[in-house]
């Protein structure tokens, strides 16, 4: 899978060298670019933003380097998923990141200050499948740490990214559910003792032990995901 970013702050995306996506970045199954918003301005200044019309407060990304940018990276066949990352967005979730894993090129478009001008996205829609996407209901400084949690997801459920693919089989979301609570040894500690049914080797009582767990534990934290 092809991924670029499009940021001011390059840098930010330094971390995905590391750990499993850097691996799977050293063995080309991901081909990750961060790129630089200000190697598409002209001034000396290197511009990409300026106050909004209508008045207000802060600044907006000016919509010329943001043209540039993307006339350069969006397949030309309208093919690639252009994801801003965006409080005003639909949420991303694990369903989220299991479709866009399908995809063969991915680009996010991550703006800073009050956001970008709207007419890039208007632009953008005929060009690309445009995604609006929140990480939640919150606001963060900028869209890089939203691509950055959004890039681990997605890039996790590529084949080969993780070793053992049977763990995205029974973690958290992957079937709706929150994943039950996990322990290894010691079988004590500190007085607390390890479940008595996960020591005996009865694995279809362990599975509804889990199962059971995994409920409980949603119905508790989040029964809004049993809805
Ligand atoms: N940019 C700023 N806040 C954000 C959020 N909650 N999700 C995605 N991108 C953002």
């Amino acid at each position: 899978m092809r991924i670029e970013a499009v940021t001011i702050f390059p840098e930010f995306f330094d971390v995905l060298d590391i750990s499993l996506l850097g691996k799977a970045r050293e063995n080309n199954v991901i081909d990750f670019k961060a790129v630089n918003l200000r190697d598409y301005t002209h001034d000396k200044h290197k511009t990409v933003d300026d106050s909004p019309y209508g008045g207000g407060a802060g600044m907006l990304m000016k919509p010329e380097p943001w043209g540039e940018a993307l006339d350069e990276l969006l397949n030309p066949d309208g093919s690639t998923v252009l994801i801003i990352p965006s409080p005003a967005g639909e949420l991303f979730k694990q369903a989220t990141a299991q479709e866009l894993a399908k995809e063969e090129h991915l680009v996010f478009a991550c703006g800073r200050y009050e956001g970008i001008d709207h007419r890039v996205f208007e632009w953008a829609k005929d060009k690309a499948k445009l995604r609006l996407v929140s990480l939640g209901d919150y606001v963060l400084n900028g869209g890089e740490v939203a691509a950055l949690a959004m890039i681990e997801a997605i890039a996790r459920l590529i084949p080969g990214v993780i070793g053992n693919a049977e763990s995205l089989v029974e973690e958290s979301h992957s079937e709706g559910l929150l994943e039950y609570p996990s322990y290894t040894k010691p079988a004590e500690w500190r007085g607390l003792e390890v479940p008595e049914v996960l020591r005996s080797g009865n694995h279809a009582e362990i599975a509804k032990w889990r199962k059971e767990q995994s409920l409980e534990r949603t119905k508790q934290v989040r029964p809004d995901l049993l809805d």
